[in-house]
C-alpha cells in the first residue's frame, strides 16, 4: 500500500534548502532568519543556573505561571490589554507551534482561511492539516498593502479565520493603525477570527508603533496573537514563544498544545522569567536592528540592487528586475553557488509563485558579515546572471 500524503505539495522548506546550499558552497548566509552574533551571556547564565538549581522536569502544561505573569505585565504595559495569565497566556514551542495551535483551535473541515501572500510557509499547511481551505490573496510590491477589494470579495459564510503578520516577513512592512481598525471591524462584523502573527513585534523602525491585535478591545473575543522569544532575545534555536487570546480560545488552543508537546522546556522558561524583568532586554530591540538595517542599506548603495522600504522585521527585500530577468529561485541558487551569497527567493512565499524579481536578505548579522556580503554583491558582473 502506498502512503497517501496529507501534504503532497510540501517540500523541504526553502530556508533549509538555501542554508544547506550556503554551507555546501561556503557562502555568506543571508537566507534563513537567524542572528550570527552571540547571545547575552546573562541569558545563557540564567538557563545554566536554572538547570543547576534543579529546574529540569516538566513545566506546567500552559507554562510556568511566573513567566506568564511577566508576559501579562509586559502586554499590559505595551498594548494596554489586561490579561489573566492563568487563562489567556500559553507558552509554546516557538511561534510556529502557537500558529498551529491557533489554526487547529478554530478551523473545522471545509472552513476557509484568508492568507495574504507573500506569507510565512507554515500557515497554509497548518490550515490543510486541519481540513481547512487556504484562500490566498496576493499583496504586491512595492508597498504590499492589504488587497481590500479582494478581501471583501473573498469573505463568505465559510470564512473562519484571517491571518495577518506585522511586522512582515518577508516584506518588512507594518500594518498601519487604520489597517488594523479596518480588519478589526470586518472580523467583528462577520464573526471571523484573527490570527495575528506578531513575532517581530519589537523589531520596528523609524519611530513607528507596532499595531498589535491585543491593542483593540473589540478584537478580544476574536484575536489570537503569537509572539516569539526566539526573535526578541536572539535565541531562535531555543524554539520558545507564546500565544495570547481570550479564555475560550486559549482553552481550545491548549487542548492542541497538550496533545502535541504537552509543555515546553523548563530551564529556558525559568531564565526568561528573570530576564524579562529588565525592560532594556526587549525595549532596545528596535533601535538595535535599525542600526543594522541602516548599515546594510549603506553596503547595498555600492551595488545596483534596489532595496525596498523596510519598516520592521530583520529582512530587507531587494529588487533586481532591471539587471536580469532570471527567475528568482534560479538566481538565488546561482548567487549562492557562484557569488557566495545565500538569499531567499520571494516567489516561494506566494502560493502561485508570483515572481516579482525580489530576493530577501536577512540583516540579523554582525556588521562584518553584512559588510562582506555588500562587498561580494558590489563586485558581481550582472551580465553573467
Ligand atoms: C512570520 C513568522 N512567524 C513565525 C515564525 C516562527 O517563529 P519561531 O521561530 O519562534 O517558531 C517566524 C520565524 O521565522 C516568522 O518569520
Amino acid at each position: 500500500m502506498t502512503l497517501k500524503s496529507r501534504l503532497p505539495g510540501t517540500e523541504t522548506s526553502i530556508f533549509t534548502r538555501m542554508s544547506r546550499l550556503a554551507s555546501e558552497h561556503g557562502a555568506i548566509n543571508l537566507s534563513q532568519g537567524f542572528p550570527d552574533f552571540p547571545i547575552d551571556p546573562l541569558l545563557a547564565d540564567l538557563v545554566h543556573k536554572a538547570m543547576l538549581d534543579g529546574s529540569n522536569q516538566y513545566a506546567p502544561m500552559a507554562g510556568l505561571l511566573p513567566l506568564r505573569e511577566q508576559i501579562a505585565r509586559v502586554v499590559e504595559e505595551t498594548y494596554g490589554r489586561k490579561t489573566n495569565p492563568d487563562l489567556e497566556i500559553t507558552i509554546t514551542a516557538g511561534g510556529t507551534e502557537a500558529l498551529f495551535m491557533a489554526i487547529a483551535a478554530v478551523v473545522h473541515a471545509g472552513d476557509e482561511v484568508i492568507i495574504f501572500d507573500p506569507s510565512f510557509d507554515t500557515y497554509a499547511p497548518a490550515v490543510l492539516l486541519n481540513g481547512g481551505k487556504p484562500i490566498h490573496l496576493n499583496m504586491s510590491p512595492p508597498d504590499f498593502s492589504i488587497p481590500w477589494d479582494a478581501l471583501q470579495q473573498a469573505i463568505n459564510s465559510r470564512t473562519r479565520l484571517i491571518i495577518v503578520n506585522t511586522p512582515h516577513n518577508p516584506c518588512g512592512t507594518v500594518l498601519s493603525s487604520s489597517d488594523l481598525d479596518r480588519l478589526a471591524s470586518w472580523c467583528v462584523e462577520h464573526g471571523i477570527y484573527l490570527l495575528s502573527d506578531e513575532v517581530y513585534e519589537r523589531i520596528i523602525f523609524d519611530g513607528q508603533q507596532h499595531q498589535s491585535a491585543l491593542s483593540r478591545p473589540e478584537l478580544q473575543p476574536w484575536a489570537m496573537a503569537v509572539f516569539s522569544f526566539g526573535k526578541t532575545f536572539h535565541v531562535t534555536g531555543w524554539k520558545s514563544g507564546y500565544v495570547v487570546a481570550a479564555p475560550e480560545l486559549t482553552a481550545e488552543m491548549r487542548k492542541v498544545h497538550q496533545n502535541i508537546v504537552f509543555c515546553t522546556n523548563t530551564p529556558v522558561q525559568v531564565a526568561f522569567t528573570e530576564y524579562m524583568k529588565n525592560p532594556e532586554h526587549y525595549s532596545t530591540l528596535g533601535p538595535f536592528y535599525q542600526i543594522k538595517r541602516n548599515f546594510f542599506l549603506d553596503q547595498l548603495k555600492h551595488t545596483p540592487l534596489k532595496p525596498l522600504s523596510c519598516s520592521g522585521s530583520y529582512f530587507q527585500l531587494v529588487s533586481y528586475g532591471h539587471l536580469t530577468q532570471a527567475d528568482d529561485l534560479d538566481l538565488a541558487v546561482k548567487l549562492t553557488r557562484e557569488a557566495g551569497i545565500a538569499t531567499i527567493p520571494v516567489s516561494n512565499f506566494y502560493a502561485d509563485h508570483a515572481d516579482h524579481k525580489l530576493l530577501r536578505l536577512c540583516f540579523a548579522k554582525k556588521e562584518e558579515t553584512l559588510a562582506a556580503a555588500g562587498k561580494k554583491l558590489s563586485q558581481l558582473d550582472w551580465s553573467e546572471f
